[in-house]
């Protein structure tokens, strides 16, 4: 279940003056990118502006940090150019993705949060093709205010209301606690699948339609 509180409910909550008034994922959502009272919207941008962003800002990360943000291949201090590369299409052994399609939470023009999404294919489930979230990132001063989830939530109900999408997968690092979490906190859960990413153990998890996150129609 993609919700902030309990089942098909409806939950309110206050950050920093923000109201984000949210209706359970199995009912309806009011649009994601509408303008908050604090100026804060969540939206979608170029991948060019994001990797920009996200080049300048993982920067200043801890190694470990950064190895978290999608396996450390997005998470090492990249090229703008090549981070544009690696954004605008994904192979691995297992998966192929089309170009990512960028969200963040931006204060006026300022980048607080991000995530993508992309569309394509995985051995995971072989017969469908799915969507990926990846680059979740909240800058350190912004972190636990609900941006990375108003994100994700937004980057989620976008990916389910394409033709035949049924599913969001990604990738966890079975070490950062935060990030599972996060991931709890927004209905995904953690599948049997696992693998090796640069040696850092990792586990796909999943949300899926039909158990409670139909995306507003
Ligand atoms: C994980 C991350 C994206 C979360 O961003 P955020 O904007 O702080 O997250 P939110 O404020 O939207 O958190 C929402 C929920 O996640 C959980 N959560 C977030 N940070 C947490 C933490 N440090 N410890 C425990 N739970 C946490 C909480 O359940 C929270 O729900 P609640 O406050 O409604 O109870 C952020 O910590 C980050 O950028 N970390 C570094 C990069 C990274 O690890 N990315 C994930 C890669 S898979």
């Amino acid at each position: 279940m993609l919700t902030a509180g309990s089942a098909g409910s409806a939950g309110h909550f206050w950050s920093r003056g923000v109201l984000l008034v949210m209706v359970g994922w199995s009912g309806c959502w009011l649009p994601w990118n509408f303008l908050t009272a604090a100026g804060t919207e969540v939206r979608q941008v170029s991948i060019e502006e994001a990797a920009e962003w996200l080049v300048t800002v993982l920067k200043e990360e801890p190694e470990d940090i950064r190895d978290n943000v999608d396996g450390k291949q997005m998470g090492r201090p990249l090229a703008v150019d090549s981070a544009v590369r690696w954004m605008t299409s994904f192979e691995s052994s297992r998966s192929k993705y089309g170009p990512a399609t960028p969200f963040v939470v931006a204060s006026e023009d300022r980048f607080l949060s991000h995530c993508c999404v992309r569309f394509g294919e995985t051995q995971l489930y072989p017969d469908e093709v799915v969507s990926a979230l990846g680059v979740v990132y909240t800058i350190p001063q912004e972190r636990q205010k609900g941006w990375a989830k108003a994100c994700v939530r937004a980057a989620t109900d976008f990916a389910l209301k394409q033709p035949g999408i049924k599913r969001v997968v990604l990738l966890v690092a079975d070490r950062n606690l935060e990030a599972r979490k996060f991931y709890e906190s927004l209905g995904f859960t953690p599948s049997s699948h696992t693998l090796l990413n640069n040696d850092i153990p990792m586990t796909f998890w999943t949300a899926q339609l039909g158990i409670g996150n139909e995306p507003e129609s």
